[in-house]
């Protein structure tokens, strides 16, 4: 491969504009010619009108930025770099649907040219690259992989809502199938991250960099998780012992919760199904996975054990995380579902979620406005989902929505310090 020189001219294609791709696209737009590329004719026309719906990107950054978005492939052909940025999900049986993936590399193989390079941010398992999309980019465009074109994978580290953690800030791991591709991603990466870039020693390294960093995450809250149970059953608050853990200094400062969207709760059947294809039981991903699969049904139990009769339960938050509208593969759900099990009827605010997509998805009509709600028609809020705005709730709201004995049922201990009433009683995990 010749050296390639980056310019201002460079063509870019970022294929998958989503959470992951979007934020990628325009800060790589500030120094190249990037075109963003989707295949949802509507996100496109959103996108063209300065509308993100992630909220990622505010309107007059999008507007501002010199990226050029569209869903035609005839205006993504011959770039130097593309970079897949699609969504890797499990299907029902939680295997990985690599679907998205194979598919975007249907649209690209045809038309990347000489010496392109395709690199991959969405999260796979060690070996997806190399015998998965190097194999489908070869046959689709007539080319050889590894002398013709190249491969590349970085895997992405962002939060969905996370302010701070930014594509700008975050160190990147980036990997190449030669050389000379590393050298390429070492300055394109550089150029939009003052995190800087960390050279992995190949792309099976750099696939499994990062489908552990989520799967370590996943086992540590699935430990919080079994303790949590274990302490429910003890009356002991797993937050008063936290808190109590946390002062020695090696004390790992996990919190208990539903684990869902679309990293965390997933990954890890990445690396299990790898592992599985190589005849590995692996154990504690699994364990780590089912206890935290089985927590939405569990806190469902718990506030049911201390509600008598069948009253009205009004949730708080159906994202899958905090200050974030994503509803992807959210818990809450779950525990929702629990709660209706056990003969409750459930009202459902949250403070980011779109209500369109929440009863798209969901069949859910969320409440539109906490201070529209009847006076004291609820026998429990359950706070699932820490937005900051809920963190604000005063004592008085309580009192006002809950009939009397009602109970508080703080998962993510956001009221921890409330003034009430004694007759309003409080529970936490
Ligand atoms: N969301 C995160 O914060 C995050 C963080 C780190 C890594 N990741 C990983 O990054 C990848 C992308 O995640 P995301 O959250 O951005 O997903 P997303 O669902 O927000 O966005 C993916 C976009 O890709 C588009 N798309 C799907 N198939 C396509 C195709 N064949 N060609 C072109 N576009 C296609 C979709 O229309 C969508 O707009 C996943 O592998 C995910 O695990 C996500």
């Amino acid at each position: 491969m010749s050296a390639l020189k980056l310019t201002p001219e460079t063509r870019i294609v970022v294929v998958g504009l989503g959470y992951v791709g979007l934020p990628l696209a325009v800060a790589l737009a500030k120094k190249f010619n990037v075109i963003g590329f989707d295949i949802s004719e509507q996100r496109v026309a959103e996108l063209k009108d300065g509308f993100d719906r992630t909220e990622e990107i505010e309107k007059e950054r999008l507007v501002a930025s010199t990226l050029k978005v569209t869903s035609s492939v005839d205006d993504i052909k011959d770039a130097a770099v593309y970079i897949v940025t699609v969504p890797t999900p499990v299907d029902k049986k939680n295997k990985p649907d690599l679907t998205p993936v194979r598919s975007a590399c249907e649209i690209v193989g045809p038309v990347i040219g000489k010496n392109s390079i395709v690199v991959f941010e969405s999260t796979v398992y060690p070996g997806v690259t190399d015998e998965i999309c190097g194999p489908i980019l070869a046959e689709k465009s007539g080319l050889v992989c590894g002398e013709d074109f190249f491969l590349g994978y970085s895997p992405e580290r962002i939060n969905p809502g996370d302010k701070v953690h930014t594509v700008d800030k975050i160190t990147k791991v980036i990997s190449g199938q030669t050389p000379e591709v590393v050298d390429v991603l070492d300055e394109l990466y550089c150029a939009v991250t003052t995190g800087g870039v960390f050279r992995a020693a190949n792309i099976r390294v750099a696939e499994a960099a990062k489908v552990i960093e989520n799967a370590q995450r996943d086992i540590n809250i699935g430990f919080v998780n079994e303790i949590t149970m274990i302490f429910q059953k003890l009356g002991i608050s797993v937050y008063d012992v936290l808190e109590a853990a946390g002062t020695k200094w090696n004390f790992l400062k996990f919190t208990p919760g539903l684990v869902g969207g679309h990293c965390i709760g997933v990954d890890p059947y990445y690396l299990a199904e790898r592992a599985k294809q190589i005849n590995h039981d692996p154990r504690i991903i699994l364990s780590g996975r089912a206890i935290n699969d089985g927590m939405a049904d569990f806190v469902a139990e718990r506030i049911c054990a201390q509600l008598s009769g069948n009253g009205k339960i009004l949730v708080l938050g159906l994202t899958f995380k905090e200050n974030c509208p994503d509803l992807r593969n959210t818990k809450a759900i779950d525990l929702i579902a629990g709660l209706k099990v056990r003969g409750f009827q459930v009202d459902v605010h949250d403070a980011a979620a779109d209500p369109v997509e929440a009863k798209k998805f969901f069949n859910i009509d969320l409440k539109p406005d906490l201070a529209q709600l009847k006076d004291h028609s609820y026998t429990a809020v359950v706070g699932v989902v820490a937005h900051d705005s809920y963190k604000d709730i005063p004592g008085s709201e309580f009192e006002r929505l809950l009939e009397p004995g009602g109970l508080i049922a703080d998962i993510k201990a956001m009221w921890q310090n409330i003034e009430k009433p004694q007759y309003i009683r409080k529970w936490q995990l």
